[in-house]
């Protein structure tokens, strides 16, 4: 103990000397300080290991370690069953063996997967439009692969399904262009597309039934430059209500989410037309960072048959459950409204020097990164 004891005081003092090593000056004080330090106390280390004794300084710098190394090892296994899990989600297939249809019953569907995990939220991105139409087939006929989409929606805190409540989704069409928004990164077009702030394709809510079931007829996304092909998602808060006219104008949510698709789906779908027209960039799954992301707490992949088994043009039908903390809520950033008398951008949004110019509707940045896991 007391060798251990001066050796840490000498590495101590040799630290202190090294610090002051390119100078020469300072260098001389310090070992003058130094003698005489020892020479007023020189049973010093003596005293400190009975003080440190007393105090129970050593007991309590070995727990520090012990807990500081059981913690390092801990995240560092906590940090290996994240990639385990990301990479089985991510190298996981999604795809179900089973005869599902659009018209299976949701209780086949959901069966085994009610497990209590909380969705993953994400950043509903610079898309998201106010004031769209609560319907349940949101084609306005834009074509591709048919997407038919069944989420359920459940509480964490109860496990029970979320009954009436609206549950949003938008996606890109074809080619990847979002309806309704202008942005320099909106398609090829970007902001010369005056007329697509009136379009409203591949956007709608539904309230969830008894089940907790929303469905939707969409077509798969086309991707876009920077992002693998995903869906965003979104559940508002329970108190939400629709609008005279069938729409929603509500922009709090417990939860808003990006859900994904395996990569043998994406790249199968990039090959057939219109996606295979789409001259924007594929980026892959395992480069999404919002994907990433979310991947280190769920698994945010659809589940999916094809319907038509290789002939994609029959296509798929895909299924998720989203596990919601119903006492969390945040706002959603709408980059535009959709009013009777056709889309507007929104101007009130806090302009981000840099990102102004390219989302004019400005660019969400307060959700809480990592939020739910
Ligand atoms: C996607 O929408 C844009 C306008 O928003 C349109 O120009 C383009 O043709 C559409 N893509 C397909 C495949 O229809
Ligand atoms: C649910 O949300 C509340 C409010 O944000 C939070 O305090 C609580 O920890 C969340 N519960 C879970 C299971 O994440
Ligand atoms: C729907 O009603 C709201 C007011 O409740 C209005 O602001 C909006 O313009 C209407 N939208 C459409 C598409 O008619």
């Amino acid at each position: 103990m007391k060798l251990a004891l001066l050796a840490s005081f000498l590495f101590a003092a040799l630290d202190s000397a090294l610090a002051h090593g390119d100078d020469p000056v300072a260098e001389r004080q310090e070992q003058l300080e130094r003698r005489r330090f020892l020479e007023i106390h020189p049973n010093n280390l003596d005293h400190c290991a009975d003080k440190f004794k007393r105090d129970g300084t050593l007991e309590e710098a070995a727990r520090r370690r012990y807990k500081r190394a059981a913690s390092l090892m801990a995240s560092s296994a906590l940090h290996a069953a994240v990639q385990a899990r990301q990479t089985s989600s991510l190298g996981k297939s999604h795809k179900s063996d089973k005869a599902y249809t659009p018209q299976t019953d949701p209780a086949t569907i959901f069966a085994g997967s009610n497990s209590c995990i909380l969705s993953p939220q994400a950043t509903e991105g610079p898309f998201y439009v106010l004031g769209e139409s609560i319907r349940s087939d949101i084609l306005d006929g834009q074509v591709g692969v048919p997407l038919h989409i069944d989420f359920q929606i459940y509480d964490v805190n109860t496990c029970k399904p979320i009954k009436g409540t609206y549950f949003e989704m938008w996606n890109a069409n074809g080619t990847g262009v979002y309806s309704g928004a202008l942005s320099v990164v909106n398609g090829l077009s970007g902001m010369s597309d005056k007329a697509n702030l009136d379009r409203t394709y591949l956007r709608g809510s539904q309230l969830s039934d008894d089940n907790g079931v929303v469905q939707f007829d969409t077509i798969f996304p086309g991707h876009y430059d920077g992002r693998a092909p995903h869906i965003h998602v979104m559940s508002h808060i329970p108190s939400a209500k629709a609008e005279a006219n069938n729409t929603l104008w509500h922009n709090k949510a417990t939860y808003a989410g990006q859900i994904f698709f395996d990569q043998t789906l994406v790249d199968s779908v990039k090959a057939v037309a219109p996606y295979s027209t789409n001259r924007q960039n594929l980026l892959k799954n395992n480069a999404d960072a919002i994907l990433l992301a979310e991947a280190q707490t769920s698994d945010p992949f659809f589940n999916y048959v094809l319907l038509g088994g290789t002939d994609l043009s029959k296509g798929v039908f895909a299924w998720y459950s989203v596990g919601i903390n119903q006492t969390f809520t945040r706002d959603i950033m709408a980059a535009a409204m959709r009013y009777k008398e056709g889309g507007k951008m929104n101007t009130a949004n806090p302009k981000i020097p840099g990102l102004d110019a390219i989302f004019p509707g400005g660019f969400p940045t307060a959700y809480q990164p990592g939020y739910g896991g």
